[in-house]
């Protein structure tokens, strides 16, 4: 049997990645539901989300009623149990194995769609770790989406040894047909295309300004002005999160053994110091 439209999402996590994607889902018409811990979690991402909607209708992007029907597709839960009936889950919460391989091998038990397809949205996490947590690791793919995820118009596709044909194009139909978004596929390996590329430029930037050689504004400036990048590779680390980028760069070391890809000292220490960038309010530079 052919498998159905995807019209019902889930979204594990509503942190920034999670809330983008929740966003795009509601704006594209599916029903999202969104999993969060807690309720002042939930409410959180929620007050996330309706922020950047807002944002959406002040730059003209959506309409009050078009921002108002996505708000209204979006449902929480703190009981994975509530997943059951999804068609697609896309987990999004922190980059961390043990924590990741615990949530999928809980909805591998309780999604009840044969054809439903389970993704995550690591940036390095080998996808046939999380695949063999499950009794369906054919049904295990990642869907890699980018900061921010309404701006920002790829998803990397990345399939297993063990993921089916069948569910590897149901995910980039979705992704390209109703998100709007370019798929670009890759083999599963830590850190896929664009991070394999994009961490070590940013460990090197963290090296810079460890190692005295220049100040984080003109490293930044560098980039920005000399190559016409959007944000420095400062900037950027502190848009994706310290705490994430020293995540991914552990498991991408783990990976290849490659010392591009060791976290630099500072990197840990400004981690350990809660100095994780944007969302905590201070990492290379302070935020209001
Ligand atoms: N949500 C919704 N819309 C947003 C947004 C958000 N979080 N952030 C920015 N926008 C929109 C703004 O509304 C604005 O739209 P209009 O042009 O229609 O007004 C547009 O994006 C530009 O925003 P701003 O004018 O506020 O700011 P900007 O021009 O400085 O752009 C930026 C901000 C989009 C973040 C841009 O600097 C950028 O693209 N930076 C690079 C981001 C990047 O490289 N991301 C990849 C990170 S790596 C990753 O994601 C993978 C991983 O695994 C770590
Ligand atoms: P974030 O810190 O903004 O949010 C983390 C989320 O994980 C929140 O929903 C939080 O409640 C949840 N969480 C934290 N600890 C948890 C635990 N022990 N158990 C259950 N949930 C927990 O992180 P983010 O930037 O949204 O990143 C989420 C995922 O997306 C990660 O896998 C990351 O690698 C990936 N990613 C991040 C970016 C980026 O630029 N930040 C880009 C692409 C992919």
């Amino acid at each position: 049997m052919a498998s159905e439209k995807i019209t019902r999402v889930g979204v594990i996590g509503a942190g920034q990645m999670g809330a983008g994607i929740a966003e795009v889902c509601a704006r594209a018409h599916t029903d999202v539901l969104v999993y969060e811990a807690t309720r002042e979690l939930a409410a959180a991402g929620r007050a996330r989300i309706l922020r950047s909607l807002d944002r959406g209708v002040s730059s003209g992007k959506l309409t009050e009623r078009e921002r108002e029907q996505a708000s209204w597709r979006l449902r929480f839960t703190s009981d994975l149990g509530d997943f059951a009936d999804r068609q697609l889950v896309c987990e999004a919460i922190v980059e961390d194995e043990e924590v990741k391989t615990e949530i999928f091998r809980a909805l591998d038990k309780v999604i009840t769609d044969p054809n439903a397809v389970l993704s995550s949205n690591t940036s390095s996490i080998p996808i046939m770790k999380l695949g063999m947590a499950t009794e369906h690791a054919e049904r295990v793919v990642g869907m890699h989406f980018f900061n921010p995820v309404p701006v920002l118009p790829l998803v990397e596709l990345v399939t297993t040894l063990m993921t089916s044909p069948e569910v590897a194009e149901r995910a980039e139909n979705f992704a390209h047909d109703v998100l709007g978004k370019q798929v670009i596929r890759s083999a599963d390996r830590s850190g896929f295309i664009v991070n394999a590329l994009l961490v070590p430029y940013l460990l090197s930037g963290i090296r810079m300004v460890e190692s005295g050689f220049a100040t984080v504004e003109d490293i930044d400036k560098g980039m920005v002005l000399g190559c016409a990048h959007p944000m420095g590779p400062l900037k950027l680390t502190d848009l994706v999160g310290l705490d994430t980028v020293k995540a991914i760069a552990d498991k991408m070391y783990e990976e290849f053994k490659e010392p591009l890809y060791s976290p630099p000292p500072l990197l840990l220490r400004m981690v350990e110091a809660g100095r994780l960038g944007k969302k905590s309010g201070h990492g290379f530079y302070q935020y209001p």
